[in-house]
């Protein structure tokens, strides 16, 4: 399908239209859209497992003939964004979903019903109504995974394919440097869409999978691209914990409190009361704070969730109760231990509501892009919605600027020298200094820390991971130090409070100390 081409410069060579960088919802239903606009699309995946699988909780989308509306969706999403959302950005996707669900159910996505042809509709932090659909109880990424999977089986999809450099010509994009087992070489194509996912291998623990490595972060600076928002990086109150070391960690979905769970410290006494209106339903951030501090305040390494009272809990919670089961817990019987885990990344490449950024033929969507819909703190579920309205529109846009831009020839360079830390010690690192709360003496150790990474080759999917993180690891510092005040899921304890000359998202400068 794709042609060979354009050789002379070194390294393997090819041509394609669209280039696809992952496999998640936004990667796929991107690549779909350009592939049903006659486009060639080339879709790289360098890991064998995505974010989007691992999603539990579901969808969040408003549907026709319900008591729920655009706008109440709209004021939740800015309520849980700490006043940093974009709305226009909010309502164009808000408005768009049911649409993009529908689609996905066209390509054979199905979602558990309450009675036949009813959707059952589930509900998590920050949410005011029930708005949530999911699928196999609480494993809705694995199901969309699934269907997106089938309709993308006629797409060319390239393995073990890691992206190491966006080609452009200073105007615009020419192609992608790629590493796969042939060894480097070049993806000529007019228009590459960034949907790399988040970077949750930033941390020691994580519900991410081990992809999540900040790479589209990467590329996008190296193409001069703005990254915004990075300081906001999501915590879920409830990771499982099982007192065993890091790498992704079991996610305990949000939706088990949406169905009465209660969060308890090891005295039995509620971590929420008297934080939130919402109690135990507040948004994440403010959850995810809260078992902090409780955590800091008795010295014990977790709380627990008491989910005991949840009638059926096995089947409507599969996905969780294998996870339990794995470590031990029986959540029927005993409450779950729980700490707040490196979730997702509320920030990200900075593009409109279409995943275009400011180079034209590059666009990102997903996790990886920012696109102003969830601000200081993204509210639960939403994250799987935006995949699909702003990847289907990435996917549209890319397909169209290709057709303007006509062949595109890429030159093929060496990939400039880049330097990263060891992946532990940076794990450890910024695992101690910007977790869940974070200070300007902690961030300025990890910054000293960051200076002293060393010149890495890029000869493995390792490499030019660790690199990756480095990169993205500076900008979230950079970021976490410019913003003097507490914001959604950026708390700093040396500025406790939002300070309204704040209230808007930063350029990242280099970490000032
Ligand atoms: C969850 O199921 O709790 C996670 C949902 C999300 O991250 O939006």
């Amino acid at each position: 399908m794709n042609d060979y081409c354009c050789g002379g410069s070194g390294g393997w060579q090819q041509r394609a239209d669209v280039v696809v960088i992952g496999t998640g919802v936004a990667g796929l239903v991107a690549a779909l859209a350009a592939h049903r606009r006659g486009r060639r699309v080339v879709v790289l995946s360098k890991a064998a497992d995505t974010a989007t699988f691992y999603a539990q909780g579901g969808i969040a989308v408003v549907l026709p003939r319900t008591d729920d509306s655009v706008d109440a969706h709209v004021a939740d999403t800015l309520a849980a964004g700490g006043g940093l959302c974009d709305p226009d950005a909010v309502r164009s996707i808000v408005a768009d979903g049911y649409a993009a669900v529908a689609e996905l159910v066209d390509d054979g996505a199905r979602f558990d019903e309450a009675a036949p042809g009813q959707w059952a509709l589930t509900r998590e932090g920050g949410h005011s109504r029930r708005r949530i659909i999911h699928a196999g109880g609480d494993a809705t990424g694995a199901e969309v995974q699934r269907a997106l999977d089938g309709a993308a089986a006629r797409l060319d999809i390239r393995r073990k394919h890691v992206a190491l450099q966006v080609l452009h010509d200073g105007a615009a994009v020419t192609g992608v440097q790629v590493l796969n087992a042939d060894g480097l070489g070049v993806i000529h194509a007019p228009s590459v869409i960034l949907a790399t996912g988040g970077l949750g291998h930033l941390y020691s623990a994580t519900t991410n999978p081990d992809g999540s490595t900040g790479d589209g972060i990467a590329l996008a600076m190296w193409a001069g691209v703005p990254i915004g928002d990075l300081e906001f990086i999501q915590f879920h109150p409830t990771m499982l914990y099982d007192g065993h070391g890091g790498g992704r960690r079991p996610l305990i979905t949000e939706a088990i409190r949406g169905e009465g769970a209660v969060l308890i410290d090891a005295q039995g006494n509620s971590v929420t009361a008297g934080v939130h209106p919402m109690g135990d339903l507040a948004p994440r951030d403010v959850v995810a704070a809260a078992i902090d501090a409780r955590l800091n305040a008795t010295g014990d390494p977790c709380v627990y969730l008491d989910a005991r009272g949840i009638a059926e809990f096995e089947r409507r919670f599969p996905t969780v109760t294998a996870a339990c089961h794995a470590a031990g817990v029986d959540p029927t019987r005993q409450p779950i231990p729980v700490v707040p885990g490196a979730h997702y990344s509320c920030g990200g490449v900075v593009t409109d509501v279409h995943g275009r950024t400011d180079l034209a033929g590059l666009f990102a969507a997903g996790e990886v892009a920012r696109t102003g819909m969830h601000g200081a703190n993204r509210l639960a579920s939403n994250s799987l919605l935006e995949g699909l309205v702003v990847g289907g529109r990435a996917g549209k846009a890319a397909a169209e600027h290709a057709a303007d831009a006509g062949a595109s020839r890429a030159v093929a360079a060496e990939p400039a020298p880049r330097v990263a830390l060891d992946r532990p010690l940076l794990q450890r690192a910024m695992s101690r200094h910007a977790s869940v709360v974070r200070d300007a003496s902690g961030l300025c150790e990890l910054a000293a820390l960051l200076n002293t990474a060393t010149d890495r080759g890029l000869g493995s999917r390792r490499d030019v991971e660790d690199v990756a993180l480095t990169v993205t690891a500076n900008v979230v510092v950079a970021a976490a130090l410019a913003r003097t005040e507490s914001r959604g899921c950026h708390h700093r304890s040396d500025f406790p409070d939002p300070d309204p000359a704040f209230a808007h998202s930063l350029v990242p400068a280099a970490a000032a100390c």
